[in-house]
């Protein structure tokens, strides 16, 4: 029995309603179903706007294309984060300005935000790591003392909450991931939360989304037809992608239910073992309801997490690392960082272990799995 890392949720509808997309002929986009899942998402978010993006890739383009750099204008964001984060500002013409996480929840480290703001910054990228949201009050305080713009990016936080509200509606801007490995999936989907009742905003999104042009105000009837009216790209995605993501979001509900239940027996493990080899265990989101994105233990020692990679792997048992830290990369090497910068974040991605939760893993597996953890840590 071999246990993956990660299986897609499936759910049945999936067939039927990609069915009715490729029968109705319309597989382009903005049909019935990615009106389907912006509306079910602006319900259970309590959002304002929700835009179906291709990609949360996407979705952080566009939001740092919206909040118009100019001139290198620098954003900070946390080293420990995915390349698509930073990505989305030096696509856009700015300055990476990297800072540190705190130690326990992986989340940006709000209280060391303010050192790194000249006059130059323009926003601040937060990452929800795994499921755990940053500290946002902290955060939006700094913002707002010096004007800046919020990004949410909540590829890995989809349904955690901070203080009863929904990660991705406290900032200006938040990015959602639908990706083969998030907790709901498109395959390769995403969507862009605008927090804002500036229509002129929204309406930009709407354009960029579509190429550059005013296709939406074609297809509201608004004009007789549509041109190139600002710099844009290709985010919107396929009604086939929507029908399938839309019969896994009919289900979130059962799906967070069954991820956080996998994620519990897994706390209970380790609180139970209570290893001396282990620095820290996710234990869940501090700030409110939690996703069970990633389960994540962190070793004292290299020499540790490697045997228990290697050790489960022999049980056929997958368990993965995580990032690593965007300073330590080549690009991040490139763009002035040195290896030393962020001690903790080094310390960290050779270190922690994310263990496998998906929605249909079964008692027998995670038996299996507990039994090879009780056998490699004492
Ligand atoms: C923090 C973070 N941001 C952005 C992304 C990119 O998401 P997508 O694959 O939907 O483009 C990921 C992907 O895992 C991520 O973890």
């Amino acid at each position: 029995m071999n246990i993956p890392f990660n299986k897609p949720y499936f759910s049945s509808n999936s067939i039927k309603y990609i069915e009715q997309v490729i029968y109705s002929g319309k597989t382009g986009g903005d049909g019935k179903f990615t009106n389907k899942c912006k509306k079910l998402l602006e319900r259970t978010l309590i959002a304002k706007n929700v835009i179906m993006t291709t990609s949360c890739t996407h979705a952080l383009e566009l939001a740092i294309q919206l909040i118009n750099l100019q001139d290198m204008d620098e954003v900070i964001m946390p080293s420990y984060t995915f390349p698509s984060t930073a990505n989305s500002v030096l696509l856009n013409g700015g300055k990476v300005v990297f800072t540190e996480i705190n130690k326990d929840d992986l989340c940006i480290n709000a209280n060391k935000i303010e050192e790194k703001i000249t006059n130059k910054t323009k926003a601040i990228v937060v990452v929800h790591y795994g499921g755990n949201a940053c500290d946002m009050d902290k955060i939006m305080n700094v913002a707002n003392k010096y004007n800046l713009y919020v990004i949410e990016d909540v590829a890995q936080g989809f349904l955690s909450t901070y203080k009863e509200r929904q990660l991705g509606t406290i900032g200006h801007f938040g990015c959602l991931s639908f990706h083969e490995t998030k907790n709901v999936s498109a395959g390769e989907g995403g969507a862009i939360i605008i927090n804002s009742n500036n229509e002129e905003l929204v309406k930009r999104a709407k354009y960029i989304r579509q190429k550059g042009t005013n296709r939406i105000d074609f297809e509201l009837g608004n004009v007789d037809y549509y041109q190139w009216v600002d710099v844009g790209s290709s985010y919107c995605p396929s009604e086939i992608l929507m029908a399938y993501l839309y019969s896994q979001l009919e289900n979130i509900e059962d799906i967070h239910i069954q991820r956080r239940k996998i994620f519990n027996n897994y706390v209970r493990i380790f609180r139970d073992i209570n290893s001396d080899k282990i620095t820290f265990y996710s234990k869940g989101n501090k700030f409110g309801d939690f996703n069970a994105h990633i389960f994540y233990i962190i070793f004292k020692d290299q020499i540790y997490s490697k045997a228990f990679i290697e050790r489960l792997k022999n049980k056929g048992i997958a368990v993965y690392t995580h990032l690593i830290p965007l300073h330590l990369s080549e690009m991040g090497l490139s763009i002035g960082y040195n290896k030393s910068d962020f001690p903790y974040e080094q310390f960290l991605y050779k270190r922690l272990i994310r263990l496998p939760i998906y929605y249909d893993i079964t008692d027998e597996e995670l038996d299996k799995i507990e039994e090879a953890i009780r056998e490699t840590i004492h």
